[in-house]
């Protein structure tokens, strides 16, 4: 049954208008036998009546009738019903009648008396022809959405695809304005955030939706297509200076949340959107909930990978204050050794200011400045601070340092990087330093450096087997000692920073050791 019905819709629906009956009866029986639907109505008006009550693909009317004849009923139609074809019977057949309704937009026209072959023939073309047409606008439709998809897939921008969805809206639909309204996140109201206007619907005046009204039928997930008095019941104020024709509305939804709304209006005499349109607005819709919520996660990953950063940031300065609380610690039990890690940190930045390296690098060295003799921790450290030579074991339990800063240091993943700085800060350019005799280059540059800044701060401290030697003693043994105990290449480099940066302090009139 239901595929007699399906076979009768794909063969289409006919209108008879005739005032003769009997011609009425035969063209019903031959049509209907030959698996079109079709209907009769004796004049034009009640022709435009019921083609407003339901949809033809062809009309077959008679020329002249009582009333409204055939080629004003063709005009009306044209004026007010799309998408169907007319075809005049005329018993009166002139080349001339034929050719003025031909001419006023008739399909075909058919000569009384006919024969019923010749009909049914003229309305097959016809429907044939209304079936390409319809399928040539869902071709349409669908390339739209194909590339409105593809222009999506190309753009990462909101803004850019809730406006090419609109575009669609306008240029594939017909429609003459298109809104789209958001859910504000905060108020939970529906906002106006898009709109897209027609050429020919310039200063247009929407009006003012009755969202909640829209939201009762659309959050249920019913879209709707309202034409003109009955589409005006969803305005809490109607748009004033245009008359509605007809207006669709669509939930964006994501799972079951109603996100937003798109709105398409036609204020075209004869446009109402069809059904076909609304499908297509309704694809668009999830196309625009698809992309918003796609837009929504990437700005919750934006935050979210803003909140780590902070986190990491957070880390990094709470470790950086680890160093320096341990650096003080160290210090603050010896008289001799208090400020001597920040120094030391300083020299080395010095140092590390006149090399080409990445912030990062600079950084590291700093901090490999501030640890470099965390392992003093783990020895006997007041019974070093002493006047006159440390007898052999003191010596040898002092050179531990180093090897014990890198098993403190070594447990800890972010302080990797730094262990080389309190490994190796005795390691000398000519390999006679310690723990390992490391050479040139084989000891790593955070050894090199800290070992530079080290020497110069501790020979230019009082220490309590000696005093504070002088500025230009300390840097005469450091340029006596490059290419042995340091590397050759890096005291020049320091020794220019720290000369640039005592005649920075001397030019601002702060104190600097002799
Ligand atoms: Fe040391």
């Amino acid at each position: 049954m239901t595929g007699v019905d399906n076979a009768e819709e794909e063969k289409g629906r006919v209108l008879v208008v005739d005032d003769e009956q009997v011609i009425r009866e035969i063209l019903c029986d031959f049509l209907t036998m030959e698996g079109f639907t079709v209907h009769s109505v004796e004049d034009g008006e009640s022709a435009l009546k019921e083609l407003e009550r339901r949809q033809y693909h062809l009309v077959l009317s008679d020329l002249k009738m009582p009333g409204m004849g055939g080629l004003e009923l063709l005009d009306r139609i044209q004026k007010t019903i799309k998408n169907v074809l007319v075809v005049i019977m005329t018993g009166f057949g002139t080349v001339e009648t034929a050719i003025e309704s031909m001419k006023k937009g008739a399909y075909d026209y058919i000569l009384k008396p006919f024969k019923i072959e010749d009909v049914v023939h003229v309305v097959e073309r016809g429907l044939e022809r209304q079936r390409l047409q319809t399928e040539n606008i869902k071709l349409k439709e669908a390339l739209s959405i194909y590339r409105v998809s593809e222009a999506i897939t190309h753009s990462i921008k909101l803004e850019t695809i809730l406006e090419l969805i609109l575009d669609a809206v306008l240029a594939e639909g017909q429609a003459d304005v298109a809104t789209l309204l958001l859910k504000d996140p905060s108020s939970g109201l529906f906002i106006e955030q898009h709109r897209r206007v027609a050429a020919a619907a310039e200063n247009a005046t929407v009006g003012l939706l009755d969202t909640n009204l829209l939201l009762l039928e659309v959050g249920r997930g019913v879209p709707i297509l309202a034409h003109g008095l009955k589409a005006l019941r969803f305005f809490s104020e109607p748009p004033p200076d245009k008359r509605l024709v007809s207006f669709c509305s669509i939930p964006l939804k994501v799972q079951d949340r109603v996100i937003g709304i798109l709105n398409a209006y036609s204020y075209t005499n004869g446009h109402r959107f069809t059904e076909g349109q609304r499908k297509m607005f309704a694809v668009l819709a999830s196309r625009a909930a698809a992309s918003i919520e796609n837009a929504q996660l990437y700005e919750d990953l934006v935050d979210r990978n803003s909140d780590l950063e902070k986190a990491n940031r957070s880390l990094a300065e709470n470790f950086r204050a680890t160093i320096i609380g341990f650096a003080h610690a160290l210090e603050e039990s010896d008289k001799y050794t208090r400020g001597h890690s920040e120094r030391v940190a300083f020299y080395s930045s010095l140092c590390a200011a006149g090399l080409t390296l990445p912030a990062a690098e600079v950084e590291r060295i700093v901090q490999a400045g501030l640890m470099h003799d965390i392992g003093k921790i783990g020895i006997r450290y007041e019974k070093l601070n002493k006047p006159g030579k440390l007898s052999p074991e003191e010596v040898a339990m002092f050179r531990t340092h180093p090897a014990k800063g890198k098993r403190i240091l070594e447990p800890i993943p972010s302080m990797q990087e730094l262990i080389a700085g309190a490994w190796c800060h005795h390691e000398n350019w000519d390999g006679s330093g310690y723990p390992r005799g490391l050479m040139g280059d084989n000891i790593p540059l955070l050894g090199r450096v800290v070992a530079i800044a080290d020497t110069y701060d501790a020979m230019t401290s009082d220490r309590a087997y000696r005093k504070a030697l002088p500025h230009d003693v300390a840097v005469a043994e450091l340029e006596r000692c490059a290419g042995a105990q340091f590397d050759p290449e890096l005291v020049p480099v320091f020794l220019n920073k720290l000369d640039e940066h005592r005649e920075k302090m001397i030019a601002e009139g702060e104190d600097i050791p002799r």
